[in-house]
């Protein structure tokens, strides 16, 4: 049998990079998914020689056919998808211009249809266990901020995108298709390269958290897809880490915000 597979997008850096050194280490095949091949293949090459099995694959996720190609890397089966490629900026709507207003929305949410749309047929063809699809969100996606009209519109509408897949994967699921788990992990400031482009705000790292932490929020949610924030927060690795129900989604327990004690 072959290995569980798992798509990454934005695995060059940062939380992407994370998630497939972890799920590599887990013994999933990993295929990690940017646009600079550099990166890609560097996070590629420590998984490998560290006796992983990585894929690293070029793609835009807004570019159709990069996306499908990102698909027939994976192979003959596909288990997860994370999609973590993102971009952030801290400005006013008045400093905001519409390139920077359109590729964040694009990035996080046709990013997250594209990529959802060419995994599902491979995903639901893989009949061996569950499947699953997770959404890099962000504190952004519910909270309210001057400096996050585009950010935190693209991210609230990344989770309404999750939302929205996960009714009809239960649909799918009760006409007798694969059981797809569809989960939002939204994070407060991570330190990562996210920042380089960001020149209002940095991450500190003793008052953030690392990517292995959100990567480690991502393998507890595969490994228990029903969990919810109060199950998570009872295992959390460290106890300046906040894991609660993630606003204004409370009601759903597959939307769960991850932040250090510090972030108000
Ligand atoms: N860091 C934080 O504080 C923080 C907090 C909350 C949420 N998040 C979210 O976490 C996710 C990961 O961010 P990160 O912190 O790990 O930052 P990061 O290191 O900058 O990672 C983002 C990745 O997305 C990739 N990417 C951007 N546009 C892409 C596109 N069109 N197609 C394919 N890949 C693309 C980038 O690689 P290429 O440029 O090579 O394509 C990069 O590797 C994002 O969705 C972000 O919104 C981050």
């Amino acid at each position: 049998m072959t290995k569980k597979t798992a798509i990454i997008t934005g695995a060059g850096t940062g939380i992407g990079a994370a998630t497939a050194e972890l799920l590599a280490a887990e013994g999933w095949k990993v295929v990690l998914a940017g646009r600079t091949k550099d990166s890609l293949d560097s996070v590629a090459g420590k998984i490998n020689a560290a006796g992983g099995e990585a894929i690293a694959q070029v793609c835009d996720v807004l570019n159709e056919d990069d996306v499908k190609a990102l698909i027939v890397a994976a192979g003959d089966r596909l288990d997860a998808l994370i999609h973590s490629a993102g971009q952030g900026h801290c400005l006013t709507i008045d400093e905001l211009s519409l390139e920077e207003w359109q590729q964040t929305l694009d990035v996080s949410v046709t990013g997250a249809f594209l990529t959802a749309k060419y995994a599902l047929p491979l995903m639901r063809a893989t009949k061996d266990g569950e499947g699953h699809i997770i959404q890099i969100g962000s504190l952004a996606s519910g909270g309210t901020w001057y400096l996050e009209v585009g950010y935190g519109t693209a991210k609230g509408a990344q989770i309404k995108f999750a939302l929205h897949l996960e009714s009809q994967m239960k649909v799918d699921f009760e006409a007798g298709g694969r059981k797809i788990n569809v989960f939002s992990v939204c994070p407060g400031t991570t330190d990562t390269p996210f920042w380089d482009r960001i020149p209002q705000r940095e991450a500190v790292p003793e008052l953030t958290l690392a990517a292995s932490e959100i990567a480690w929020m991502v393998g507890e949610v595969i490994k228990k897809p029903d969990t919810n924030a109060e199950e998570l927060k009872a295992i959390k690795p460290r106890a300046e880490i906040v894991i609660q129900r993630q606003a204004p989604f409370e009601r759903w327990d597959n939307v769960v915000a991850i932040k250090h004690e510090s972030h108000g």
